[in-house]
């Protein structure tokens, strides 16, 4: 069994999801992106509910102004894990992502436990990030409200979650659903259902909007700054993790949740043109790009405004409370973290039913999830039911302990990518990279490390659901996928 366990898929460049039909006449993905497309959707994916609303409450709470180290932490160890994504990705372009790395190189265990993991990232990203978008539209409606002099803002009661997580358990808050987050979830939904090059345009439309609105911000708050917000720069602790280094590092693992995206780039490669030279440049340049915008905007954040009053549902907002002569501005923040949290949703939501996908080719989830759409080659069921879920859990829960499950989710991945890669340099030294990490025996073990560091910050807190998180899917395992594995039923 334990042989069973840790079996192998075969990697070979045609392991990969090549275009061109698939057996028997199936349909499969459609391969239209380009670097610029990759680039776009990275950006996409990156910058949204993480800079637009976890910011200030990490800098309220924990980090003070030495929020911007926490950015360039948190950068460290994903620089070092999209390093290891882009040799996987231009090497193995399937739309596994780091499912099928693991598969290829750890074995189906350990394969099933990141793809459980990726569960975390993908789908609860949408239902997160949709939280947060609900409170910058209702905030949008409000301000449209004053305009018109007419209220077109929704009953409180179907613009918020009905149930909240208050010190791991669940509470009820007397509202009855969270109405916009369901409605972008199922718009969206139905956008990844007709296509890939579709969600690629309206993804790049909605990236153009939101960094403009960012570089805009950049532009006209940096005069403001005031350095004196800016002293102390680590706050003296006031308690376990509230400001000093331990405050640093406490943020860090929750500023991570605004750098992760970059890895989706790698759930497309099964439908890039080019993936051996154009995922390494989608992967590392839209990383590159976010966090020099992120370490910018959290410098001027914290130098335009006390940080103790940062703790806001939309922080960048706030920011601009103190000057009137900027009010226009902060409009453009509203309407630019509406349209740019949708682009975080879209790309996760086109993420996780080809993670999927690849999961159910290989038999460890049902096949429907591997169907393609004849006309549209998306992975349509999949999108469905991915859609479905994250509405509901959109709908009913509250954004708080989501986004840490889906940190913790993700850096499980990221670290199982770095070891996963040092692994296969080691058992297929002669299998061709188009893309190589550089110094793999320094950037593997420290990404992984830099990376179980900061899971273990969140894990610390937040034990009990990541066990049970975890619980579930090995139940699902072993009641499921392991018998219906196809590497143990060779097709007949
Ligand atoms: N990085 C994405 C965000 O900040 C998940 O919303």
């Amino acid at each position: 069994m334990l042989k069973n366990l840790f079996a192998t898929t075969q990697i070979s460049p045609a392991s990969a999801d090549l275009p061109g039909g698939g057996a028997h006449g199936e349909a499969t993905l459609k391969r239209a992106l380009t670097a610029r497309h990759l680039v776009l959707l990275g950006i996409g994916a990156i910058i949204g509910a993480g800079i637009f609303v976890i910011t200030g409450q990490a800098a309220a709470e924990h980090a003070g102004p030495a929020i911007v180290l926490s950015f360039v932490f948190a950068g460290i160890a994903c620089a070092l894990a999209a390093l290891c994504y882009a040799e996987f990705a231009a090497m193995l372009p399937v739309s596994g992502s780091a499912y099928s790395y693991s598969y290829a190189t750890l074995g189906e265990y350990v394969a099933w436990f990141v793809g459980w993991s990726l569960v975390l990232e993908y789908l609860f990203t949408v239902a997160t990030v949709a939280a947060g978008w609900s409170g910058y539209f209702n905030k949008l409606l409000a301000l449209i409200s004053g305009w018109i002099g007419h209220d077109v803002s929704l009953p409180q009661t179907l613009a918020a979650a009905p149930f909240t997580v208050v010190d791991g358990h669940i509470q009820a808050t007397g509202m009855f659903i969270n109405l916009p987050a369901v409605a972008i979830i199922a718009a969206i939904t139905g956008l990844c259902y007709v296509g890939i090059t579709q969600s690629a345009f309206v993804n790049s439309i909605i990236v153009a909007i939101k960094v403009t609105v960012i570089l805009l911000f950049i532009a006209f708050a940096t005069k403001y700054i005031n350095p004196d917000n800016w002293h102390p720069f680590i706050p003296a602790s006031e308690g376990a993790s509230k400001y000093g280094w331990a405050g640093v590092g406490r943020a860090a693992a929750i500023v991570f949740f605004s750098y992760i995206g970059f890895d989706a780039v790698s759930t497309a490669a099964g439908e890039a043109k080019n993936p051996q030279r154009d995922m390494p440049i989608g992967i590392i340049g839209s990383l590159i790009l976010c966090t020099i915008l992120y370490i910018i905007v959290a410098g001027i954040l914290t130098g335009i405004a006390d940080f103790r009053l940062l703790g806001t549902p939309e922080p960048v907002s706030t920011a601009l409370d103190n000057y009137p002569s900027l009010h226009w501005l902060q409009i453009i923040v509203v309407i630019g973290a509406v349209t740019g949290l949708s682009s975080v949703m879209l790309v996760m939501l086109m993420g996780q039913p080809r993670i999927f996908y690849s999961m159910a080719r290989d038999g460890l989830i049902p096949a429907v999830f591997g169907r393609i759409h004849q006309k549209f080659r998306t992975p349509h069921v999949g999108t469905v039911v991915v859609g479905v879920l994250a509405a509901a859990l959109g709908g009913l829960f509250n954004i708080g302990v989501l986004g840490e499950m889906v940190a913790m989710g993700t850096l499980l991945a990221f670290a199982t990518v770095c070891i996963g890669v040092l692994v296969l340099r080691y058992t297929r030294p002669e299998l061709p990279r188009a893309f190589r990490v550089p110094v793999p025996w320094i950037v593997c073990p420290l990404g992984a490390l830099a990376c179980m560091a900061l899971f273990l910050q969140s894990f610390l807190e937040h034990w009990r659901w990541m066990l049970a998180w975890i619980a579930i899917g090995q139940a699902i395992y072993f009641l499921y996928g392991y018998s219906h594995s196809k590497l143990r039923k060779p097709a007949a």
